[in-house]
């Protein structure tokens, strides 16, 4: 069943998402060659702290997964596309890094991610999170009433695949309330004009991942929760959470 929210729930939301800016900012100004991946989990845990907010990531455990989400924040360097755990790995000049970031205020969630390159960036993976952005803003362009979730994943899946990249098989946005992942599923392609009717009230996490070799296929690290690229070619991955309104989309997860 797809949750409704009040324009009132959408207000705490947007707090959340607030949060959720605000620290994905912080993260990217740290993030520097030698900085480790748990140096920036433990500044988003801070900061979460001292915002009063609760992760939404810390011990979520579905039933896929090995084990609890051990981190606040996921941090998917170079081949991996999404949930990779922060470690103690170094940043060095020139990798690609996708940042994963959803707190909760008053039991309502945001959830949202940025890709970037630490120091200095080749031409390629500059194009790759320029794509990417491209297409979650022209997913987020379709969270109207009226249209079709395939409308969303339609607007992502084209830019994505004229650029020759590759989308992740089985991943996507999300519906987002009081549950980070609540029905329904949000396709990062799709056929337009088809399936659920998009209605002010809903609220998604739209989450394009393009892959630069251009393959769907995709494995798990060790840990068994990073996403890694088949071919080892880097992935960007950028969300935002949105709430459709008779006014059209709206973003939430920005300061
Ligand atoms: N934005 C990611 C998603 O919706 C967040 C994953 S959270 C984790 O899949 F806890 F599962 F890592
Ligand atoms: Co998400």
């Amino acid at each position: 069943m797809i949750e409704m929210k009040t324009e009132a729930e959408v207000a705490v939301m947007r707090e959340a998402g607030r949060v959720v800016a605000t620290v994905l900012h912080a993260v990217r100004d740290h993030a520097a060659a030698g900085t480790s991946l748990r140096e920036l989990d433990d500044l988003a845990a801070n900061m979460l702290a001292d915002a009063g907010a609760k992760s939404s990531f810390l011990n979520y455990h579905p039933n896929w997964a090995p084990m609890p989400y051990p981190g606040v924040l996921c941090t998917s360097v170079n081949d991996a596309v999404v949930h990779g755990i922060p470690t103690e790995y170094r940043l060095r000049d020139g990798d690609l890094m996708s940042v994963d970031f959803g707190a909760s205020v008053d039991g309502w969630h945001g959830d949202a991610a940025i890709s970037f390159v630490v120091g200095n960036a080749e031409q390629a993976d500059l194009d790759l999170i320029a794509t990417a952005e491209e297409a979650l803003a022209a997913g987020i362009a379709q969270a109207r009433p009226g249209n079709r979730m395939g409308d969303i994943g339609h607007a992502i899946g084209v830019i994505g695949r004229a650029a020759g990249y590759g989308l992740t098989a089985d991943h996507g946005g999300h519906g987002i309330g009081r549950a980070m992942h609540e029905p329904p599923h949000v396709p990062n392609e799709a056929p337009p004009g088809k399936g659920l009717t998009l209605r002010a009230g809903m609220v998604f996490a739209i989450e394009p991942m393009f892959t630069a070799g251009g393959r769907d296929d995709y494995r798990y690290g060790e840990d068994g929760w990073t996403i890694h690229t088949i071919d080892g070619s880097r992935a960007a991955h950028v969300e935002h959470t949105v709430a459709v309104t008779e006014d059209g989309p709206r973003v939430l997860t920005v300061p």
